[in-house]
């Protein structure tokens, strides 16, 4: 049966197949439920009692951080916390001002918009978002050339909840209508073991505290990717063990992904190995990683970087970027200069 919670839940791209069905099920509805974050969620919650007891929409809310830490989730339980309709975009499937007027005329009052990849929009459509954010009024313009006619439409009062992996690329006046921003951090093993033991719960996995904790320190602080491991280890635990994930199988599991005891695939490594063979662990320039590694630039800085950085494997500096000695002592290689040192 549909909850109440995904009949507001309004977008084909999130309903249709069984695996985002179970994307769905795994992701919590109220704040209470979501893990970590807590700065975060400590001042939403007061946001957002703030505005029911006013009975007004929350402010617009900007999220950002790298891919997979929950924004998409943190949206949704905002709307449904301030029990409203959640309507579901992104800035790529906007493509004209026309399709993002759609979207807003078709808006209840109060209901959360979120507009995923919002650093994607164009700047046609950014222009019509302006006054319908600040103003709730929508600027159109109908008919082309010399009988083209400028009409003002008032909509009903909205949330945007915007989300983009780095702040920085969002144009300054669309970042200065935001009333509220939040940088999602990567999430501590701890939490992550939190999240997965839930998944499990709602999956009917059987896992060890010792299983979940090793999917955990694997998943590079990102919730999307320890509840995939989990799916993973699961099969693993019902072809090769009995049906329960203990610290043996996910570890068995995760080798077989290429997934090393820090969490870092195969990608990781061989951005740090190339950076060390062909340019002495740097400083080296992101676009020259990129096409040394074929892997794109984007990709690069949004989903490899945050994690070697948080782990300390790797540095920016004005100069490029560099491996750093921890980087180098990982894939067991010599920094120049230094004499490997047995101990
Ligand atoms: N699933 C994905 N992210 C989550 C979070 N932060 N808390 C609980 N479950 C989650």
């Amino acid at each position: 049966m549909e909850t109440d919670f995904e009949s507001r839940f309004v977008d084909a791209e999130y309903s249709a197949s069984d695996d985002n069905d179970i994307e769905l099920s795994l992701r919590p509805k109220i704040l209470s439920d979501y893990i970590g974050q807590d700065k975060v969620k400590e001042n939403l919650s007061v946001y957002i009692e703030a505005a029911r007891q006013r009975n007004e929409p929350l402010d617009h809310v900007l999220l950002y951080g790298p891919p997979g830490l929950g924004k998409t989730t943190l949206a949704g339980i905002i709307a449904n916390e301030m029990g409203v309709n959640f309507r579901v975009t992104s800035g790529p499937a906007i493509e004209k001002p026309g399709d993002l007027a759609a979207l807003l005329t078709n808006l209840s009052e109060g209901d959360v918009l979120f507009i995923d990849e919002i650093h994607r929009l164009s700047r046609a459509v950014e222009e019509v978002l302006y006054p319908a954010m600040e103003d709730n009024e929508l600027d159109i313009i109908i008919g082309k050339g010399p009988s083209a006619r400028s009409i003002r439409l008032d909509l009903n009062k909205f949330t945007l909840v915007g989300a983009t992996t780095r702040a920085g690329q969002l144009s300054a006046p669309l970042r200065d209508r935001f009333g509220v921003i939040f940088r999602l951090e990567l999430y501590t093993a701890e939490q992550l073991s939190e999240i997965v033991t839930r998944s499990a719960n709602i999956l009917g996995i059987d896992i060890e505290p010792e299983g979940a904790m090793e999917i955990a320190s694997r998943s590079r602080g990102t919730p999307r990717i320890a509840n995939r491991f989990l799916k993973r280890a699961r099969d693993f635990a019902q072809v090769v063990g009995d049906g329960s994930i203990t610290k043996e199988v996910a570890s068995i599991a995760l080798a077989k992904m290429e997934v090393d005891n820090l969490g870092l695939d195969s990608i990781d490594r061989l951005i740090l190995t190339t950076m060390i063979r062909n340019y002495n662990g740097g400083p080296v320039g992101l676009e020259t990683i990129a096409a040394a590694t074929g892997e794109e630039a984007i990709t690069i800085e949004d989903v490899y970087e945050p994690y070697l950085m948080q782990i300390g494997f790797l540095s920016r500096t004005p100069r490029g970027r560099c491996v750093t000695p921890a980087g180098y002592a990982h894939l067991g290689m010599v920094m120049p200069g230094q004499q490997k040192l047995d101990v």
